[in-house]
Parts: structure tokens; sequence; C-alpha cells
């Protein structure tokens, strides 16, 4: 299928704010990619200037929460190359959402293109320093008016695009996560592992309850024993136990993260014991107090890797070493940012460039 594209006249064309006012996803650029599923097959690829979806008050995702999305970014090197950071792997991961959801698979290579039309199109509005980046947000929805509680027959895939910085406010500085022992976020055999809006949905109580105590996100239990750490709200997690690198299975409920992915191949490449394997938060605990846990860090693709130094569990605050910034930490985050910026060898091949 070919994509068509419908530029926005030059003088409609907006400025991009300066990096450094840069927050994370309230401004978006020029332009948005869209299909429509009707009758069975995807339909009308375009590249359109950025602006509201009209959808029918009945249209399922606005009432059974049909709905997925995924999260990548382009990054603007030096030189001025544009580089996506291993794009197939979150259109792999669309597609897996998609089939949970009982919606249509979209075919990777036309979802890449989509993305690079919309990059080039919009090249401009990717920030200039290292840190900032073009955030992209493929987005699919259950548009049929229809409130039956099936899989709906019509569907828009869309895709946005805008400046971001940091995820966090606190930049790379350490979080303080807040562990969520009475609420749940996502329980095997359910949805956790997709990435679909329900999730999203379901942290949000706690993650303000979190809020109200100084905390910046949630570090979620597993769903039945309450016991065994599974991942923050924006973020897989990990931890460093003595001299070994350790991180949640992927058990189900959680979700399979590309950067979670890349860290685990960075440390086996560099000779770093990983271990993918259940932890509980007593060993979690007990790590902290002992000093046998030397670091925590999230990683995602709109925190990158995100040190922790601090975690809050049962009424009590436990500092993580001394609160700062770990060295596996700032070599993680280093090295895939220095391969995403294009200053680092990428001997895994995970650079697309546009
Ligand atoms: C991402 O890391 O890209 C995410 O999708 C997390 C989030 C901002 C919801």
């Amino acid at each position: 299928m070919q994509i068509s594209v419908h530029p926005v006249a030059p003088e409609q064309r907006r400025p991009r704010p300066a990096d450094d006012q840069l927050v994370f996803g309230r401004i978006f650029s020029d332009h948005m990619f869209r299909m429509d599923y009707q009758e069975g097959a995807w339909q009308n690829p375009r590249v359109i200037p950025y602006g509201p979806l009209e959808l029918d008050p009945a249209a399922m995702v606005l009432h059974y929460g049909q709905g997925i999305f995924e999260g990548l970014k382009a990054y603007r090197c030096a030189d001025g190359r544009i580089h996506l950071f291993r794009p197939l792997k979150n259109m792999e991961r669309f597609n897996r959402s998609v089939r949970r959801m009982c919606m249509p698979e979209v075919d990777a290579q036309l979802h890449l293109e989509a993305i690079e039309a919309l990059v080039r199109l919009d090249v401009e509005w990717i920030p200039r320093s290292v840190g900032a980046s073009l955030y992209i947000r493929p987005t699919m929805i259950a548009s049929e008016p229809h409130l039956g509680v099936r899989p709906a027959a019509e569907y828009i895939h869309y895709i946005i695009t805008g400046p971001v910085g940091a995820y966090y406010p606190e930049g790379f500085n350490p979080i303080k996560i807040y562990v969520s022992d009475q609420y749940v976020r996502a329980v095997r055999g359910g949805v956790g592992e997709a990435k679909t809006m329900a999730n999203y949905a379901a942290s949000l109580f706690a993650a303000e309850l979190a809020k109200k105590k100084g905390y910046t996100q949630v570090l979620w239990l597993d769903a039945v024993e309450r016991r065994y750490v599974e991942e923050v709200g924006t973020m897989n997690i990990f931890f460093r136990l003595k001299d070994e690198l350790v991180t949640p299975p992927l058990s189900g409920s959680i979700l399979p993260g590309v950067t979670r992915e890349s860290v685990i191949d960075l440390a086996k490449h560099w000779g770093i014991a990983v271990n993918e394997r259940p932890v509980t938060i007593d060993e979690v605990i007990d790590g902290i107090a002992s000093g046998d846990l030397k670091e925590i860090f999230g990683t995602g693709t709109a925190a990158v890797i995100s040190p922790v130094g601090e975690v809050f569990y049962k009424e009590k605050s436990y500092v993580v070493q001394d609160g700062s910034v770990g060295e596996w930490s700032r070599r993680f985050y280093d090295e895939i940012v220095g391969i995403q910026y294009g200053e680092k060898e990428d001997p895994f091949g995970w650079i697309h460039q546009v």
C-alpha cells in the first residue's frame, strides 16, 4: 500500500519550542499518520496535518477500552543523521498487543514506512540536544459505533509525534518509588503484557497516592501473593545484587520492554551476570539494609535508564546505598544514549537510520 502525503501549508507550520523548554508529551508536531480499517482491510494510509479525530460517541474504544499504543523515539545525531532505536521491536510488540486485544494486525514494514514518512516531513521538530528527542506514539483504537461487547469491526491506526525532554522532572537524578501492596496493576493471564490503555488507567489511583506522599512512581507487586516485584508504572525494573544484574522474568503480567531487552543484551556483552528471576520485595528491602543491593534502576523508552534512590514499603522509607546514581545505571545510560545519538559504536545493529 502506498502512503499518501498531505503536508500543511508552509505558513501553517508551527515553531518547535527550545530544547530546554521541553517536557514530556505536551507538544505535538505538524503532521500525523492515519489509516482506517473497514470491511476487513486497512485502507487509505496517509500523512495529514495534526488534528482532532472525529469519533462517534458510541465508538467502542470509548466504552470497552479496545485500544493499544506504542512508544519509540527519533534521535538527531550531531552530524544531522536521524536515528530510530530498534523500531521493528516496537512494531512486533504492537502486533502482539493487537492480537491480545482482538484487533487487526498492521504490516510491520508499512508501519515503519509511516513512521519514516512522518519523521522526514517533521524533521525540524526533532530536538538538537542529547537527552531530547522526537517521541513517536503509534496508537490503534476501535472506532466502530456499537454497544454490544465484542471486538469492533472498524479501527483507526494513527501515529502522532512530539519533541520531548526527560520523562521525569528529576532528569537522570534518582527517583523515589512507592511499593503498592494494596493495589495491583495486572494479573497473570490478564492484559499486563499488552500495551493496552487499561493497564495505564489501572495504575492511576495508586500512582496518585504515591505522588501525594512525595514518590515519583509506583513499584507494582504481583497481584496474587503481593510478594514478587513486577515493574514500575512506566518502566521495567533492574537490581544490582552484589555483582549480578537481576530483573523479574516476563511472566505474562509485565510489559516486555525494548530498553529492558537492550540492557540485558548489553550486560551479557560486557560479561555481567544477568538473572531473569522472581525477586521478592523482602529480598529487595533486606538487600538495601545489608548493602548487598547496590543499585536499582528502571528502564523504558520514555524514561531511558532511571536510577532509583529510595523505596517506600509498608510505611517505611529505604535509601538505596547513599541515594546517588549508581555506577551501572550510569554505564547503561551512557552506552544506550551514546548508541541512540550515534556517539558510540552500535555492535548489535540496533540503529535504523531514517
Ligand atoms: C514509553 O516508555 O514509551 C511508554 O510508553 C511509557 C509511558 C510514557 C506510558
